[in-house]
């Protein structure tokens, strides 16, 4: 596996990890950052070895949110002209299923990061927030826009407009993450699920991923039409052919991917 300056990746079988790795600003997100994350998520996607991707970040932080020292310099033109925005969008464009992995700090650009994941799950010290607004901005990674789409616009408003941080519990509660775990079982926790993730039909898993990301986009009649195609679709795969030989033979599956 490549080296990167701001993150350390590894395989466990058939999970690709990727840990974010700037331990003393809190996993700050810099565009140092940015470009290896892309580049290490899209390294596993096009790696037909690697059936779910685990981001994790340390256990005081997943992430707590843009670089603000990195920002803090920078003109509308240069903003413009880097557009982290736009890059960490470039993360809805991998295909394979990233579980998000969250201990500590979740903030601003951290929350967002861990949303445009596929699964989130919390140790219990996870703490949640959009803070941006006591920076005199907005939340600029989609914090706005999936924050409302997954908890309700009351809840979003109130996160984004004062800046409260939020644990787990009350995360859990709003439906902002999957499942909470105590912290020392959250590695443990989160690589079953990847494990599990990866363990599956790779074809199968990518197209779930897919339908269920539509339909936060998508009328419900749409969505159903889409579903509908791709079910359809996936009956040409030897996928499809094997998992229902298996289960009529009482056996597991053995998926083309091995
Ligand atoms: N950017 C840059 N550096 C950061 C950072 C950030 N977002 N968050 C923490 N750090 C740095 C601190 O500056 C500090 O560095 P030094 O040791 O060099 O001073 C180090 O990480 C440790 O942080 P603290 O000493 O502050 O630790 P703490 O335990 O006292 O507080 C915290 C933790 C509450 C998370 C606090 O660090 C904090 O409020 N961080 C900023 C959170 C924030 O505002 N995030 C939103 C950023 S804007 C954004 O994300 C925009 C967007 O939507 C895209």
């Amino acid at each position: 596996t490549k080296a990167y300056e701001t993150i350390l990746v590894d395989t466990d079988g058939r999970v690709g990890l990727l840990t974010l790795n700037r331990p003393d600003a809190l996993n700050a997100l810099n565009e140092q950052m940015l470009h290896d994350v892309l580049d290490a998520l899209r390294g596993f996607d096009a790696d037909e070895g690697i059936g779910c991707i685990l981001l994790r970040g340390s256990e005081r932080a997943f992430a707590a949110g843009a670089d603000i020292k990195q920002m803090q310099h920078l003109s509308v033109a240069e903003m413009v002209e880097r557009d982290w925005s736009g890059g960490w969008m470039a993360m809805g464009a991998i295909r394979t299923p990233i579980v998000a992995a969250v201990s500590g700090f979740a903030l601003g650009g951290g929350c967002e990061l861990a949303m445009a994941c596929d699964i989130l799950v919390a140790a219990d010290t996870a703490r949640f927030g959009q803070p941006e607004v006591k920076l005199g901005i907005s939340p600029g990674f989609g914090g706005s826009q999936r924050l409302a789409r997954l908890v309700g616009k009351p809840r979003a408003m109130e996160m984004c407009l004062t800046g409260r941080m939020i644990d787990a519990a009350e995360a859990d509660r709003i439906g902002l993450v999957s499942r909470v775990v105590p912290a020392a079982e959250l590695a443990a926790a989160s690589l079953e699920i990847a494990r599990t993730i990866a363990g599956m039909s790779r074809s199968a898993t990518r197209a779930i991923k897919e339908l269920v990301n539509r339909a936060e986009e998508l009328s419900l009649a749409e969505g159903l039409r889409f579903e509908r195609q791709v079910f359809h679709g996936l009956f040409s795969t030897a996928d499809r052919a094997e998992g229902m030989s298996a289960f009529v033979e009482k056996r597991p599956a053995r998926w083309s991917h091995r």
